[in-house]
């Protein structure tokens, strides 16, 4: 009864069909600001004993920021399982998750998720690298490169990135990046056995006008070094040892 009065017309699928801008195998390549080259491809079952290797060996270093079922007794997926949920969510237009490859290695990877099309057109953005090559800003080159083809090649507007206020190296990458930040999140993630409160960052295409992102990044990063440069200068030239600099107010 209730069905005939509300479902008169025909049913709506929670998630339609991409539009055909959507790309499923999707292979990206970049640079980083310094000239290192990033890669971007789908995991693939043959990768599976240099994944689980690279997971085991940083398994320390990811485990304060690695997502955790909140259903202890959830049993762990095994890789071929991930890579099958990786390709059916990529093929579906739900996620775009990715595996970073530097220098011809398996490194990390970068996954959009909740990839939303209708008059939202958002995504969200994770990340990890291995501890062996943080610091090349692998992963900022990575998530401007996912960026530019969800805004320029899918037509997507909008890129979400949650970060637990305790993750410096997190924040300093939505720096680089020129995301907004766009508030607290309460107990917004099950992370390392708990909910946890996370900070949320945004960008849209307005933010980015003409410019790409690989080319904000590098811009962002130039004006930084030069600034930090500029500081060094005047500290030596002006200031006597041990003084704090005198920062503009
Ligand atoms: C956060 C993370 C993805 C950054 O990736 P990245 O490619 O190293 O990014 P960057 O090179 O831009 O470095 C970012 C920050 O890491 C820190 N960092 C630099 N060198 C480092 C090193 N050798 N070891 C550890 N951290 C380092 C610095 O704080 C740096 O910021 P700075 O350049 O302003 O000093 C990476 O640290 C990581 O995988 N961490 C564990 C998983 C994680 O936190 N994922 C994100 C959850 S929101």
């Amino acid at each position: 009864m209730w069905r005939r009065l509300v479902g008169a017309g025909p049913r709506r699928d929670p998630h339609p069909a991409p539009p055909p801008e959507w790309v499923w195998p999707v292979y990206l390549y970049g640079r980083t600001p310094t000239g290192a080259e990033v890669a971007l491809r789908p995991l693939m079952y043959a990768d599976g004993p240099v994944f689980q290797a690279v997971r085991r060996a940083n398994a320390e270093w990811l485990e304060p920021w690695d997502a955790t079922a909140p259903d202890p007794s959830t049993p762990p997926r095994s890789f071929e399982d991930l890579v099958r949920q990786y390709d059916d969510d990529g093929a579906a237009g739900r996620a775009l998750p990715l595996a970073i490859e530097s220098a011809g290695r398996l490194v990390g990877q970068v996954n959009v998720g909740t990839v939303v099309f209708g008059s939202f057109r958002s995504c969200h953005v994770g990340y990890w690298v291995s501890r062996a090559v943080a610091g090349q800003m692998i992963v900022p080159t990575a998530v401007a490169l996912v960026a530019d083809h969800l805004f320029t090649r899918v037509g997507l507007h909008r890129m979400e990135i949650n970060i637990r206020p305790q993750n410096t190296a997190s924040l300093a990458v939505v720096r680089k990046l020129g995301f907004r930040a766009e508030g607290h999140r309460p107990h917004y993630l099950h992370i390392d056995g708990a909910w946890r409160t996370h900070l949320s960052f945004a960008i849209t295409t307005e933010d980015l006008g003409s410019e790409t992102m690989l080319e904000r990044l590098t811009r962002l990063t130039r004006s930084t070094q030069s600034s930090h440069e500029s500081l060094a200068r005047h500290t030596e030239s002006g200031a006597g040892a041990g003084e704090a600099p005198r920062l503009p107010s």
